[in-house]
């Protein structure tokens, strides 16, 4: 078989931050897949960078020991592992001060591509963007990384695009969502616009309502801080839903380039009326083990931990279709799935005994990234014409081999298209912003209307006034499944 790696040129890969959580259990872990692939071969450099005093050497025992964990399928080849920890280096180094920068310098190679992942809390953002360019870092092919979040409101995120935009031109700003990373959701792109079958159907003349949930089954544990002055609505919903969002309602870009695909996105998020206050739900997990209160070490703490809302787009593509999205901590199950739920046949030949049976194509994110169509056919056997529906399954190991069986992980994805170039899977700052401008209202509603979130049960589907948001309109959510 024709090998599907396009390698790149060696390049020097500055992880700052290079010590943490996400860093050790994400992005390393991706790039050592991706060196397994065969993405490159010699002369790729890289470096941690973080206050904590390692040398090289310690620093490439630590790298060794977390691939172990979340690279053990690779790091069974020891000779592999070897020779992956040989391209990773590392630089003792303050983000908010001048210390260790003229070390890094020095191992930075000239005439190649140099990316610089800002893996640390954003407070740190600016002054990594300023440093960079006075120790004189930055070249023509330089690259910065940002994780989320990206602002905590509009404002906030004006000044971080502004702080960036002194340093560093947009093309060279690559805003991470791994939402975009994965495989499924640049999936939904190719079966929206690379098949005649959906598309023409992909309106409000045929489609009843979309469904948007993203249900994690985890906690806010070690994120008790953050989370407390995020909740769902900043941490999940201004972003991750909004993205995926963004994907399945946007116009058919006019070519699968960056700049196209995001100024088709930014007109959604534009579109969006504002969510009436009854059209929120808002709530906390509290029963079936320790509460979202205990846990943040707050009796009286507002913060929600589970949203659901019904939101419009007003176009001439969507007027009087209704998306709904939802996301909560301590959910009955991990999964991560938009439903988009067709009309009913506008007339039932086979008579009101045989029922409503709409067509529903799931796109399932995690787990078990894949697409499944639920269309109707005839019962099979004898007793007339009964009705069933059946699921068409393009899940990726069955459709595309046992290669597929495991989906890359999105941060192989991303990191990789920030070492090619391409910003097509990364948020520009102008949607960044559209996005906050969409969420600050209805938080800032919540705040002067004094709004409690409803309790909800730890491994429950949520609160049961989401139940009764859908049940007004006549429609109910997709079960969570895991
Ligand atoms: N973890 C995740 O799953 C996840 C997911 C999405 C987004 N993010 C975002 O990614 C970023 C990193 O998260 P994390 O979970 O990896 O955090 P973390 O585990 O707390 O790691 C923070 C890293 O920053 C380094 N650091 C702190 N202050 C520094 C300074 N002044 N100069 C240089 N390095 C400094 C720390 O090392 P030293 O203490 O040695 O300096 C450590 O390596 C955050 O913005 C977070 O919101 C994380």
């Amino acid at each position: 078989m024709v090998s599907r790696v396009i390698p790149v040129d060696p390049f020097d890969l500055v992880i700052f931050g290079g010590t943490g959580d996400l860093a050790q259990r994400k992005i390393l872990p991706a790039l050592f897949r991706r060196f397994c692939a065969g993405q490159w071969a010699d002369g790729v450099q890289i470096i941690g960078a973080a206050r904590t005093k390692h040398d090289g050497a310690t620093f490439r025992q630590v790298v060794a020991e977390s691939l172990k964990t979340h690279a053990s399928v690779q790091c069974k080849d020891a000779a592999a592992l070897a020779a992956f920890l040989q391209c990773v280096d590392y630089v003792a180094l303050d983000g908010g001060s001048d210390e260790g920068w003229s070390t890094l310098a020095a191992k930075l190679q000239p005439d190649r591509v140099r990316a610089f992942y800002f893996s640390v809390g954003p407070r740190l953002f600016g002054s990594l963007a300023e440093r960079i360019q006075s120790h004189d870092l930055a070249t023509e092919q330089t690259r910065i990384v940002v994780e989320k979040p990206f602002g905590h409101d509009l404002d906030s995120a004006k000044v971080l695009n502004a702080t960036l935009a002194t340093h560093f031109r947009e093309k060279q700003i690559y805003r991470i969502d791994h939402y975009l990373g994965k495989e499924t959701v640049q999936n939904l792109m190719a079966v929206r616009f690379g098949n005649m079958l959906f598309e023409p159907l992909w309106n409000s003349q045929y489609v009843d309502h979309i469904q948007i949930t993203v249900a994690e089954s985890v906690g806010i544990d070690g994120r008790e801080e953050y989370y407390e002055r995020a909740g769902a609505m900043r941490d999940m919903m201004q972003n991750h839903l909004m993205q995926l969002l963004c994907l399945i309602a946007m116009e058919p870009p006019a070519k699968f380039d960056p700049d196209a695909v995001r100024d088709e996105k930014l007109k959604v998020i534009r579109a969006l009326d504002p969510v009436e206050p009854h059209h929120i739900v808002r709530g906390q997990f509290e029963g079936g083990g320790p509460s979202y209160r205990q846990i943040v070490g707050n009796p009286r703490s507002t913060t929600e931990s589970y949203v659901a809302l019904r939101a419009h787009i007003s176009n001439w593509r969507w007027a009087g279709t209704p998306f709904y999205l939802r996301t909560g901590k301590r959910l009955v199950a991990r999964s991560s799935v938009i439903n988009v739920m067709f009309k009913d046949a506008p007339h039932s030949i086979f008579g009101e005994q045989a029922g409503r049976h709409a067509n529903v194509l799931s796109i399932r994110l995690q787990p078990n990234e894949g697409i499944t169509l639920k269309v109707t056919i005839k019962e099979p056997g004898q007793g007339g014409m009964r009705l069933v529906d059946v699921p068409l399954d393009m899940s990726f190991a069955e459709a595309l081999g046992p290669e597929n069986q495991e989906p890359p992980d999105a941060y192989e994805r991303l990191v990789m298209d920030v070492i090619r170039g391409n910003q097509t899977l990364f948020m520009r700052g102008d949607e960044v912003e559209a996005a906050w401008a969409w969420t600050d209202p209805i938080i800032a509603g919540w705040q002067s209307s004094g709004d409690v979130p409803k309790p909800y049960e730890s491994g429950s589907t949520g609160p049961g006034d989401a139940e009764l948001l859908m049940k007004r309109d006549g429609r109910r959510w997709q079960g969570i499944n895991p």
